[in-house]
Formats: structure tokens, sequence, C-alpha cells
């Protein structure tokens, strides 16, 4: 089945469609329908089950709205850009990468330089896709994907739309470490929307302007110990490593531990979380057949990651990423910590106090004053930052430094420079961040498109989406078979929703129909009163997947459902239980 088919179904049974349709709508926003918002928001629990509590993580909630100076050091300021090519007849913008990949056998046109992608517009003839006016001449331009925004009135401060939920953890980091009583490792994990104005959204919630992140800050000692891999270490995982990309060759499949031992995945923390990942994935219903784990080749790295894979699901014939996986190392606390008037490190105490030798400055002001006028304390602030950098500087007859542009000589024996002994107690250190992040508009996308099956029941076809129970928007449908049984039905639906199981009652049409409509929507089981119930007490639970049926007391249903969903038990297990029973 297409994307069409998927997108239709969304559509007409209430999971996503296009926002503001009343108004022409604006490509790349979406609402989530009654069904979708429940599924959306049972694959974010199931998320945070895994993610925050079984790892004992915690969670925050930070502002969308991010002042500029934090990107401005995260660096996304500068380099978060997409390709961009402009229609010179129609004015239509595109993603020059993406006409590329389109034109020719380019698979990851993102990762070259903007001048060899204009080329390759070139050389590949591409047009307009909008009006087919040639692009061949059209220049490549960085677009930064962050919404600009002024933050109260007038323009003077300026602020962003965050781009990643990550910088709110990372930006916090000083107050984070003290509520993980500075003890590493600790992780910090938000969930929460982030925006990004891309310049051609495309394929549904595959690429939209506003999306949800569930993401996780693991803050881990530079040369610490890795996590207890117990709970992967068995676990196979589906990788496609760089290299095997580079020679066009195929994914291995690896065991956590076999991934590690042979230098596969270098890193403890993500080997670890690509294992839970793909125990996660199946739980909310990504195929593990169409899963993978790709590592990113040198050139498409962000420009925060000194490593990263991503998690690509199949979907319509395409490897599509649903999730990365980053090794952030010490690039955001470092920038912070430079830019900020915090400290982004830890301190760590050594075993032993030391005794090292430390080289520090204190400047002759009766010799700076007068020479350097209005910028002399500037001047020996740079002489107090140089030494800590570069104690060497002070070898040679007079020390340079740079204030706003401008470069002081001050002669070294004006500088106090002198190296002293001194104990120390630890050490500052700045913890390296693994960072798990998935795109739950992805997941969800993803778990539709494989749990969608168009199958046969009784010589009738039917259509069927076979989510998880931990995720489906309704976990029963609750039907009487006749009128004499619709108080009790409805009392029973009354019984499951007050227990916090979500339930329907339907008692509209003939059975049959009330089945699809269920299995359409993915509600795993259906209960059925009928004249019997009177008699024995009994309910037909009906299973989804298998359509097989087994009568349970009326009284158990609640605690039944219950159990099913939380995965306690099985229905194959129910029926054992109950047919026992029945004998
Ligand atoms: N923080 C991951 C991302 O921005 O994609």
């Amino acid at each position: 089945m297409s994307d069409p088919d998927v997108v239709e179904l969304a559509k007409r049974r209430g999971f996503f469609f296009q926002a503001n349709e009343a108004y022409g709508g604006v490509a790349g926003f979406y609402t989530f329908g009654p069904r979708g918002a429940a599924l959306k928001r049972n694959v974010e629990d199931a998320w945070r089950r895994q993610f925050v509590v079984r790892e004992g993580h915690h969670e925050i909630e930070s502002p969308t709205v991010v002042p500029e100076a934090v990107f401005e050091a995260s660096g996304h300021l500068d380099t978060f850009d997409d390709m961009l090519v402009e229609c010179p007849e129609c004015g239509a913008s595109h993603r020059a990468d993406h006409l590329v990949e389109d034109a020719s056998d380019v698979e990851d046109a993102e990762s070259l330089p903007a001048a060899d992608v204009e080329e390759l517009l070139a050389t590949c003839d591409v047009d307009c896709p909008t009006c087919r006016a040639t692009l061949a001449d059209e220049p490549v331009t960085g677009f930064n994907l962050m919404f600009e925004t002024s933050i109260g009135p007038g323009s003077s401060r300026a602020g962003y739309l965050r781009p990643e939920t990550a910088q709110g953890v990372l930006v916090e980091f000083p107050r984070l470490k003290e509520y993980a009583r500075n003890q590493l490792p600790f992780g910090v994990a938000q969930v929460g929307s982030g925006y990004r104005n891309e310049i051609s959204p495309r394929r549904s919630l595959l690429r939209v302007r506003e999306f949800t992140l569930a993401e996780l800050q693991q803050f881990t000692a530079p040369d610490g110990d890795g996590p207890g891999l117990e709970p992967v270490a068995d676990q196979t995982v589906r990788l496609y490593p760089a290299d095997a990309q580079e020679r066009e060759g195929e994914c291995v499949e690896l065991t956590v531990r076999e991934a590690l031992r042979e230098d596969v995945v270098a890193n403890e923390w993500l080997a670890y979380y690509l294992g839970r990942a793909r125990q996660w994935f199946e739980r909310v219903g990504v195929d593990p057949e169409r899963l993978r784990f790709r590592q990113h080749r040198s050139g498409e790295l962000a420009h925060y990651a000194s490593a990263c894979w991503d998690a690509e699901a199949r979907l319509h014939g395409d490897w599509v990423e649903i999730a990365g996986f980053a090794f952030r190392a010490d690039h955001d606390l470092s920038k912070h910590d430079a830019r900020s008037d915090e400290r982004f490190t830890l301190f760590r105490e050594y075993d032993e106090p030391k005794v090292v030798e430390r080289p520090t400055v204190d400047p002759d002001m009766s010799h700076l004053g007068p020479e350097f006028g209005d910028v002399a304390t500037d001047v020996a602030d740079a002489l107090e930052s140089l030494v800590e950098r570069d104690p060497t500087a002070f070898r040679s007859e007079d020390v340079t430094v740079e204030v706003d542009g401008e470069t002081y000589a001050v002669p070294v024996e004006k500088t106090g420079f002198s190296v002293d002994e001194v104990t120390e107690t630890g050490e500052h250190v700045t913890p390296h961040v693994v960072e798990p992040s998935i795109g739950i508009d992805r997941v969800v996308y993803g778990v539709l498109v494989h749990s969608l099956r168009r199958d046969e029941v009784g010589g009738e076809g039917r259509t069927r989406l076979a989510l998880p129970t931990a995720v489906a928007p309704t976990v029963a449908g609750v039907f009487p078979l006749t009128d004499d049984q619709a108080d009790r039905a409805r009392e029973l639906a009354d019984r499951l929703t007050r227990r916090g199981i979500p339930a329907t009652y339907d008692d509209s049409g003939s059975i049959g129909r009330r089945y699809r409509r269920q299995d359409e929507i993915g509600t795993p089981f259906c209960v059925t009163l009928d004249e019997r119930t009177s008699d024995d007490e009994r309910a037909t639970v009906r299973e989804r997947d298998s359509t097989a049926q087994v009568r349970v007391l009326v009284d158990d249903v609640p605690e039944t459902l219950a159990s099913l969903r939380t995965g306690e038990t099985t229905f194959a297990a129910v029926s054992r239980e109950y047919d026992d029973d029945c004998r």
C-alpha cells in the first residue's frame, strides 16, 4: 500500500490531516485528529516509560521560544542551513539537493558543497518542478531553517522557535548538574515541539515545519565507564556502517555486544541506545524487518555531531530517517561555557590532592593604565585568559593579546607572569553528550505504514491497522448484540474508561460492520454481549488480527483488558485460561 492509502485512511478516520484547510492550508503543518492525537500521545508515553522512567533519567520542559544568543553559541545561527534554489520564472523555492538527487544517481547531495550542487543542477538539466523553467544557471544559497521572531514589543530582542529540544536542556546544564548532585553519568529528557522552516515540506508527516521531538541528553564523563550493557548486549541490531555505504555493500546484523567488540559502533553509550531503541521501536509498532541503523558519513554530520547513527524505516520503497543517535561530545557545553557567564563544567574531585604547577599573571596596572587607557582592564583580562590557554606565549619578551580586533603588546615583565606550585583537590571537566533524538511524528507515520494491512475475513475484504495494544488509540470496542444487552454494554464501556482503558460503545449497524470500523482504526479487542450473556455472565472478546474469540466473565473483562494492554498477559494465555475454565 502506498503513501496515498495511508494519507487517505488518516484523513477519513481522524488520524491526521492538513491544518487550516478552511483557509487553504499551509504546507508542512498538520492537525492530529482524535485517533492520531491518541496514538501520538501513546507513542510519547511509551517513549517516556522507556527513556525516562526505566532509565532513571530526569524530564524537563523548556520554552519553545529561545533568545538568539543560545543559537549563536550552539552554531545553529551560522550553520543550520538547507540548500535553496529559486525559480527565476515562477519564484517557487526548492531544496536544491533534493532536485539533484531526483535527477541523478547522487544519493546524498546534502553532504556536497553548494557549488557542486549548483553544477549538478546544470549538468543534469534540472527544471523547476512547478513551472518547468530551467534551473540550470540558478545560484544555490544557504537558507537558515529557524523561524525567527522578536521577543516583546519592537524588534530589539531577536528570538527563534527552537529547531531541536536539545538546547533547552543543554543551556540549563549549570542547574541540572546540581539536581544530579554533580555526579556523572546522568540523563535529561524532553519531549515537545520543534520548528524548522523547511524549504519544501513533502511526503505528509515526513517533512513538516512543526513537529514533536523526544530527545535525551545523556551526560557522560569523557573518560568514564559506559553503561551497563546487560539489558541490550544480546539484542540484534541491523547496522549500515559508513564504509559499507561507500562500497555499496550490505547491512550487517550484529548483537550490541558484537557491534562494540568489532568496533562497528565505537561508543558504548551510542551502542546501548541503539539496542534500547531497537526494542522500543518494535514495541510501538515499527516492523523490525523494515528498520535499520545507518551511520552518517563524515560529510553529512550535523555541525554539532562527531558521530551519528540514524534509525531509518523502510517506507514505500525508501529508507526514511525516524530518529538520530548523535555523539555531540562537548560541542554545546564548551560553546555555552565560553560565551555565557555560567560554568558548563563539573568539578570532579581527585582521589588524592595533587601538587601541580600553575602559571598565573598579575598585570602591572601602573604600566597598562597609562599605556592602554580605556582598554587597560580588557588587556589585563585578555592576559589572564591567555595564561590559562597557552602559558608558552609568556616565553617571549613581549606578549601579544587581541581586544576587539586590535592587537596589544605587553612586555612580559609587566604581566606579572609566574609559575607557582599549588595543591589541587580536583578538576573541572566538560561532560560529553550522547543524544538519542526521536522524531515522534515520523515514528507515528512509520507505525501507520507498517501496520496497515488488507486481508479477508469470511470472504470479505477488510482494512486493518495491526497496531500494538500499547499504542492503539482505543483498546476495546464494546457492542451489544441485542437491545436487551445495551445497558449492560454501556455500563461495561463505562467501567473500562473509568479504569483508564480507552473504550468505545457502538450499537449501530451489523456486528460485521462494527468489527470493520474498529479494525480500521487499530482497536485490538472487541467485546460483544449477546443473548447468552444473561445466562452465563460471559462476553465474547475477539482479537483483531487473528479474529479469534474467547468468552470471558463480564466482571473479569476490565482486568483482562488492562493486563493485555500492559503486556502482562497475551490473548493466547487468556484463551487458554478461559477455555480450561469452560471445560
Ligand atoms: N537534536 C537532534 C536534531 O536536531 O536533529
